[in-house]
């Protein structure tokens, strides 16, 4: 039997995969198992940030690797505390709780903002949280009550309670929703990634965090697929000109490797104490020490390099033929086509172009580093593909 048929037998059926075998990578290009070359627009699902086998992070992982793979977290490791320092340092947070993974992220900064609340009025009086419909927070039970899309809201119930969906383009729902009393936090994705690259405006970021301090409610940033230079600044919150009190981000952070993380602002910097919460792999020596090698090289010059790369996507496919609407910042890019997102996925995988969806859209996340020649092959590529 071949791989295919092993996975339809062995792993479990919840992926619909494409037909192809990826073998090995390095930078942009990815190789299937038959030698063939791809240009990879996808970078997994925003996740692999400096691309395939990056000889810089491949250099931090092993090294560490080669010194201590794992140790529980009942005793002190470097790698997770010079991460937490430097992800601190950057953003303005004033601690760190790591995890594995976005849903973990987030189940990390419900709690917080739950244990805040309580510990605040003595009950769970005030208990709920506003997520944004459209929103996608993660596939445990809670973060799927968190995420305001009904499709999630099937099969796997009782769910748990305690979310409110507002939303994302009205803030008058938030306030509605603020006004009821029972809510301690606003939980947002500044770009609505799985929801299909949808960015939030300004003008409603604004209003909900003003909503939200006139409210003594927290503001929960989900930077999950938008953090860690996705959109051409270290996180996105940046752009919106505001500091949350609580951020998860996961994804490009771990560069490949499962890592999450819940950034404590100074508000609940002390809300999780001794035992309210923990990780058996949370923060493992590994994975963190290729994370702080990928938020060393973040700096303001990459940054501004994912921007114009940015533009060059958006610049090549405005007005292209074939192409409704582009939307997204930095490398996290939407594009409505008149095709089905679907199709133009298929086709471009057919022609060495890994492009992932999102929704209606076709979403692009490549590599940061991805190389202008290796970017612009692979938008070329793409065009016709969505304009034939
Ligand atoms: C915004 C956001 N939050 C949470 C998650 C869940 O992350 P994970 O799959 O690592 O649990 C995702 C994953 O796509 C995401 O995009």
């Amino acid at each position: 039997m071949d791989i295919k048929e092993l996975d339809r037998e062995y792993i479990a059926n919840t992926y619909g995969r494409a037909d192809v075998v990826f073998v090995r990578g390095e930078g942009a290009n990815v190789y299937d198992d038959r030698g063939r070359r791809y240009i990879d627009l996808g970078a997994g699902i925003a996740v692999n940030s400096f691309g395939l086998a990056d000889p810089v992070w491949r250099e931090a992982v092993v090294g560490q690797l080669s010194k201590l793979q794992h140790m529980s977290n009942l005793y002190y490791t470097e790698p997770c505390v010079k991460l937490a320092q430097a992800l601190c340092q950057r953003t303005g947070m004033k601690r760190v709780f790591f995890g594995n993974s976005g849903a973990e992220a987030n189940e990390c900064a419900i709690k917080a903002a739950r244990k805040w609340a309580f510990d605040r009025v003595g009950d769970y009086s005030r208990s709920g949280i506003i997520t944004l419909k459209n929103s996608f927070h993660g596939r445990t039970v809670t973060t799927l009550s968190a995420t305001g899309q009904d499709a999630f809201h099937t099969k796997f119930g009782p769910f748990t309670p305690g979310f409110y969906h507002a939303s994302a383009q009205d803030a008058r729902e938030v306030r509605a929703l603020a006004d009821r009393g029972d809510c301690c936090a606003v939980m947002l994705e500044l770009i609505q990634g799985e929801g299909g690259v949808v960015p939030l405006t300004r003008e409603y970021v604004d209003e909900v965090v003003e909503i939200a301090r006139e409210r003594d409610m927290l503001v929960i940033v989900d930077e999950v697929q938008t953090g860690n230079g996705r959109t051409g600044t270290l996180y996105a919150f940046e752009q919106f000109g505001f500091l949350p009190d609580i951020v998860s981000t996961a994804k490009g952070l771990g560069g490949g490797l499962p890592l999450g993380a819940c950034l404590l602002g100074e508000r609940v910097k002390d809300t999780l104490g001794r035992g309210d919460h923990g990780s058996t792999f949370g923060g493992n020596p590994i994975a963190c020490a290729g994370a702080l090698s990928i938020l060393q090289r973040l700096d303001q010059e990459l940054l501004a390099d994912v921007r114009r790369k940015g533009e060059m996507i958006r610049e090549a496919l405005t007005g292209a033929a074939g192409v409704k609407s582009v939307t997204g910042m930095g490398l996290l890019v939407g594009i409505l086509t008149e095709k089905p997102a679907s199709q133009v996925a298929r086709e471009a995988l057919e022609r060495g172009v890994v492009v992932l969806t999102a929704h209606e859209k076709v979403r692009l996340a490549p590599p940061l580093n991805i190389r202008d020649e290796e970017l612009c092959e692979a938008v070329k590529i793409l065009k016709e593909v969505i304009g034939e």
